[in-house]
């Protein structure tokens, strides 16, 4: 899975995403201290130790650089930014049962516009899977050569 780049000058309007998930009865916000075990325990359930190791070395930083949605109380998606590497977004995922409806598009949004506040001029998806999900919500385009990345000589293992 290749990186792709995304202009942070030049991001599409994000009103249409946001009144879309908001009009689905959906909160978007950064993540608190306090919602660390809960972003833990989705991440184990719906996605994979690795992406607990990566999302949640946001809660060292201050303010923490990963967005949340929330749906009538539960956690139904997230963001993280700037973790992995520095200027990357991702890892990022909704629930299974709650797609299809923008919230993975406004989460994207939200996490591109907290790269551009650090002061990035580019932002790079690392490893991206759903490459036309990016390409369509924010213009964003393949990095040649860009495979495995900063994913190099990962440690295998059932705990991957
Ligand atoms: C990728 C993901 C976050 C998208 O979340 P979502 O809430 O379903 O996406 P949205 O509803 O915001 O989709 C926005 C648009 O992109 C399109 N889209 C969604 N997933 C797509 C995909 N995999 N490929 C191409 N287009 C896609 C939708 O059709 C939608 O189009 P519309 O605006 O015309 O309705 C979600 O499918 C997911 O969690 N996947 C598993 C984890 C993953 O792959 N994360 C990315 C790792 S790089």
């Amino acid at each position: 899975m290749p990186d792709l780049i995304v202009k942070l000058f030049d991001l599409p309007d994000d009103a249409p995403v946001k009144a879309r998930v908001a009009a689905a009865g959906v909160v978007l916000r950064h993540a608190m201290p306090y919602d660390r075990h809960h972003v833990e325990a989705f991440l184990t359930e719906h996605f994979s130790p690795g992406w607990v190791s990566e999302v949640t070395s946001a809660w060292a930083r201050q303010p923490i650089p990963c967005v949340l949605a929330i749906k009538a109380g539960q956690l139904v998606g997230f963001a993280s930014y700037d973790t992995t590497a520095r200027g990357f977004f991702g890892p990022t995922g909704v629930d299974a049962a709650q797609r299809g409806q923008g919230i993975g598009a406004a989460l994207l949004h939200e996490a591109l516009r907290g790269l551009k506040h650090l002061g990035y001029g580019y932002a790079i998806i690392g490893a991206a899977g759903p490459v036309d999900f990016y390409a369509k919500a924010v213009g964003a385009t393949v990095i040649e050569g860009s495979e495995p990345g900063v994913y190099a000589h990962m440690i295998k293992g059932k705990q991957s």
